[in-house]
């Protein structure tokens, strides 16, 4: 990686000659462009560190990595220390690679640990405790990262995320309202204050100032992976396990380690994607979806159209249907890919799909679901002028995990337990059900709906691309490939454009209002479709590569997302 590292550098200080002013986001027609590097992420804070981190020599996975953990600092919500993800990169040797750093179910964790003696789920125990924790993957995610594509020195990609936690940063007017709607858990699930908590209301523009969280970056920034699975950080979260009633040992966190898996990959049309394996299914979702969409001509059915709609939504529910009866951890579950995946199949599949009427979610495959919300994950896209890219999404599962702080640590604890099915046929947060596949046993990672995916057109980068959302996330990212391989839309519109949700169960189509017009809405439930109209659908951050090789970022203007390029 030397060699690689070295030459990235001096080509930089050519691009540092050439660098422009940062063009401004504007979220209709074009994203901002840049000729040598793209950031995309969540907060203007961590996107600004990542395209410093591109402007001093760094590569995007330098970049990357500074982002992860600015956003743990500026985005509390999702970025995270003690949550995980995944990461699809792209060298400039156009290799691609994985990484699975999801959290896995502690060793002490249990098939029934959510039921109660009555057999049923106990409401709450696997969102809102210290139960709902997961063995976190995200630092050791980041330490494997850097060592096989860093260029920078391990120090200088966390020292950001230092200065940020300890001088402060400027929190949003949405992020000042989400901290003062959380104060009342916040002072109830910890014994102590921690600094997300003040005595008056948070807004827009306080500074928010972490001096715990600034004292364990820095011991991960000096001791990389021991700096947080071994010594003080360790005591910490044992100490709040042991307080709590959580079940997460030194053991645990000692064992943890990343994955570095395969890319499911494919083609739509002339292009090819590479996303997420198992123990997410987006990557086999998404191929899935492509797979029986690719069977319609959806660009001539017309964007939003009843019949692209239609045809989309019938296939995210048979797609919806196969992730809850096949999907989980390849480590403990024989996840079928090739079948699921193969063209046959994926044929058969889009075969009994009618022109003129939906097909009842039951006569697909039974069962009942409801979809909840106010859930935080985060996607970045990062790309560089050498042609190394990274997707990532990464998350605490619900916003600001099950809202436990460790003591002393200063950082927010997964509830990714979740993700688990407790009970076969019983939805989880997202309204998703599962089954055996996806039961918890002790060491196994739960299943994940994360797709951070790229794109790529004759071998060249053509699209970074990714979404927080839960359920919603697969059909995100499928839309926004759509938008803009079918229906020619520009990165920036592509992210904007509203969105819509099918997951097998609920038989519903869920629709941000604007994504379907009601004459639409009409017609589709004369076919027999149920549509339902909720709040904002994923927040995709994405970037797209012109022919011309210039880098456009689309930032979702449903949050404080922000493109930064050069
Ligand atoms: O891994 C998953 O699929 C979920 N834990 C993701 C959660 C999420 O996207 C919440 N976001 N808005």
């Amino acid at each position: 990686m030397k060699g690689f590292a070295l030459k990235q550098v001096s080509m930089c200080l050519v691009g540092l000659m050439l660098i422009n002013s940062c063009s401004q986001p504007n979220h209709k027609g074009l994203g901002p462009t840049g000729e040598h590097g793209m950031v995309v992420t969540a907060h203007p804070d961590a996107s600004r560190i990542g395209l410093t981190i591109l402007q001093h020599g760094g590569n995007a996975m330098d970049a990357a990595v500074a982002v992860e953990f600015a956003l743990a600092v500026c985005y509390p919500a999702a970025g995270n220390i003690a949550g995980g993800g995944f990461w699809v990169l792209r060298t400039s040797g156009e290799r691609v690679y994985t990484l699975d750093y999801r959290e896995k179910a502690p060793m002490a964790a249990t098939k029934d640990m959510y039921l109660g003696p009555d057999g049923e789920v106990v409401q709450g125990l696997s969102t809102q405790t210290i139960l709902a924790s997961g063995v976190p993957g995200t630092v050791d995610g980041m330490v494997r990262a850097h060592e096989k594509f860093g260029s920078l020195p391990w120090r200088d990609v966390v020292q950001p995320a230092v200065d940020m936690a300890r001088k402060g940063f400027p929190l949003t007017k949405a992020q000042a309202a989400d901290l003062n709607s959380i104060r009342k858990i916040l002072l109830e699930r910890n014994s102590w204050n921690p600094v997300f908590v003040r005595d008056s209301a948070w807004k827009e523009g306080d500074l928010l100032i972490q001096p715990d969280l600034a004292n364990t970056l820095e011991r991960i920034r000096d001791s990389k992976r021991d700096g947080f699975y071994s010594g003080q950080t360790a005591d910490y979260i044992i100490g709040q396990m042991q307080e709590s009633g959580g079940l997460i040992t030194y053991k645990d966190l000692q064992d943890y380690q990343s994955v570095w898996r395969e890319p499911i990959t494919g083609y739509y049309r002339d292009y090819r994607f590479y996303s997420m394996a198992p123990p997410s299914s987006g990557g086999v979702a998404l191929k899935q979806l492509l797979g029986i969409i690719s069977k319609t001509d959806i660009k001539s059915l017309g964007y939003n159209s009843v019949k692209t709609i239609h045809y989309m939504v019938e296939a995210e529910k048979r797609v919806y249907a196969d992730r809850a009866e096949y999907l989980g951890d390849p480590s403990f579950v024989n996840v079928p890919v090739a079948q699921l995946t193969n063209a046959k199949y994926l044929s058969k599949r889009a075969a009994d799909i009618k022109p003129n009427v939906a097909t009842p979610s039951d006569s697909v495959r039974a069962g009942t679901a409801a979809m909840r919300e106010n859930l935080e994950t985060t996607h970045y896209s990062i790309a560089d002028r050498w042609g190394n890219a990274v997707a990532a999404t990464t998350t605490l599962n619900g916003g600001f995990g099950c809202r436990i702080v460790v003591k002393g640590g200063g950082f927010f604890l997964n509830n990714e337990m979740d993700d688990f099915s407790s009970k076969p046929g019983s939805p989880n947060i997202y309204g998703l059900i599962g089954n055996e596949a996806n039961a918890i046993a002790p060491g196994k990672r739960m299943l994940s709906c994360m797709t951070p995916t790229l794109v790529t057109k004759n071998d060249k980068m053509f699209m970074v691309v990714g979404s927080p959302g839960g359920s919603t996330i697969i059909t995100s990212v499928f839309q926004t490939i759509l938008n803009v391989i079918d229906h020619g839309m520009t990165m920036q519109e592509a992210v904007s454009a509203k969105r819509f949700h099918h997951q097998w169960l609920p038989d519903l189509i869920q629709y941000e209002p604007e994504a379907i017009d009601s004459l639409t809405v009409t017609r589709l439930t004369a076919m027999g479709h149920h549509l339902k109209k909720i709040g904002k659908i994923g927040r995709v951050d994405a970037i797209l590569f012109w022919p011309d090789g210039k880098m456009e970022g689309g930032a979702d203007p449903r949050g404080d997302d922000t493109a930064r390029g050069f």
